[in-house]
C-alpha cells in the first residue's frame, strides 16, 4: 500500500517464459498446455482451487522437477534441459518462501537468516552479521534475532522466513501460500513486506495464494488455473482489474470465495490413487 504498481507490463523484459507446459502424474494430467510470461517487476499471482496444480507449477519454475512436455525459460535460459550445476547457478538468484521451507528449530532467528549467506557467499562473519541485522530490521524483527523459532509468534516466523528468502537479494522471489494460517492483519503485514522489499531490491515475485485479499492487494498480473474439466488450463489471466471484470462464473465464484468444484477431497483421492497405482 502506498507503493505505486509498475506501469506497463509489455514494455518490461520477460523473466520467466512458459510455453506449452504439460505435467502428468501417471494417468493424471495436472498441467495441460500452459503458456504465460512473467515480466520483470511483476508480482505474478498463481491462483485456483485446491488441487488445480499451483504447487506443481511452482516446482517446475524452480527446477525441482522437469515437465512432461514444454519449455520454461528463466532469465532467457531453458531450464527444462539444464544440468544440476547450471540449475544451481540460476537458483542462486532465487528467493524461496515455502511452507515446507520452514525455519530450522535448533537455530536462532539470526542463524536462520545467516544460512544462505554462509552457504552461498564468501562474506566474512562480521559482514554476514551486518546483512542479517539489516534484513531483520527490514522485516521489523530487530531485537528478536537471538530467539529460537519456538519463542516467536506465527506472523514473526513468516517475517523471519521472508528475511531469509531475501537475504541474498534475489532477482526472483517464489512463495507458495506465504500467508496460510495467518489472520487477516498478519496477512496484510506479510503482503506489504513482500511488496515493499521486492520493489526495494527490484525483484520479481511469483506468489501462489488462494487468499483473495492478497491477490488484489499485491498482484500486478494474475493467472487462475482450472479444476474439473478445465484441470491444468489457464481459465483467466490479466491484471487485477481484468480479473475482477472477468465474466466467467467460475472466476467470479472463486474471487468471491465460494467453493470451486473439484476441491480438496477429490484432489486427495486422486493423489492417493496415483500413489497406490505407482507402488510395487
Ligand atoms: N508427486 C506427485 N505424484 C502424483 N500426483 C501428484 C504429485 N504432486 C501433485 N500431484 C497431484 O497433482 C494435483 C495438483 O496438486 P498441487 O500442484 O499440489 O495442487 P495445488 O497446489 O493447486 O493444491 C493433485 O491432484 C495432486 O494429487
Ligand atoms: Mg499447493
Amino acid at each position: 500500500m502506498g507503493v505505486p504498481p509498475p506501469s506497463s507490463t509489455t514494455a518490461r523484459e520477460p523473466v520467466i517464459e512458459v510455453r506449452s507446459v504439460v505435467q502428468k502424474f501417471g494417468p493424471q494430467t495436472v498441467l495441460n498446455g500452459l503458456d504465460f510470461t512473467v515480466h520483470a517487476g511483476d508480482t505474478f499471482i498463481i491462483m485456483g482451487g485446491s488441487g488445480c496444480g499451483k504447487s506443481s507449477l511452482l516446482k517446475l519454475l524452480i527446477g525441482a522437477r522437469k515437465p512432461t512436455e514444454g519449455s520454461i525459460r528463466v532469465f532467457g535460459e531453458e531450464i527444462t534441459t539444464m544440468g544440476s550445476s547450471d540449475l544451481e547457478r540460476i537458483r542462486r538468484r532465487y528467493g524461496m518462501l515455502f511452507q515446507s521451507g520452514a525455519l530450522l528449530q535448533s537455530l536462532t532467528i539470526e542463524e536462520n537468516v545467516a544460512l544462505p549467506l554462509v552457504e552461498h557467499t564468501g562474506l566474512p562473519r562480521d559482514l554476514v552479521d551486518t546483512v542479517v541485522k539489516m534484513k531483520l530490521e527490514q522485516v521489523g524483527l530487530t531485537g528478536h534475532g537471538h530467539k529460537k523459532p519456538a519463542q516467536i509468534s506465527g506472523g514473526m516466523k513468516k517475517r523471519a522466513a521472508l528475511a531469509r528468502a531475501l537475504a541474498l537479494d534475489p532477482s526472483l522471489l517464489f512463495s507458495d501460500e506465504p500467508t496460510a494460517g495467518l489472520d487477516p492483519i498478519m496477512t496484510a503485514v506479510v503482503d506489504d513486506l513482500t511488496q515493499k522489499l521486492t520493489l526495494k531490491i527490484g525483484a520479481t515475485a511469483v506468489v501462489v495464494t488462494h487468499d483473495m485479499a492478497s491477490v488484489f492487494r499485491i498482484g500486478t498480473q494474475i493467472i487462475m488455473l482450472g479444476t474439473g474439466e478445465r484441470q491444468g488450463k489457464i481459465v483467466a489471466q490479466g491484471t487485477p482489474e481484468e480479473i475482477r471484470a472477468n465474466p466467467d462464473p467460475v472466476v467470479q465464484q472463486f474471487i468471491r470465495g465460494e467453493i470451486a468444484p473439484g476441491g480438496d477431497a477429490a484432489a486427495g483421492d486422486l493423489y492417493r490413487e496415483t500413489l497406490l497405482s505407482s507402488s510395487p
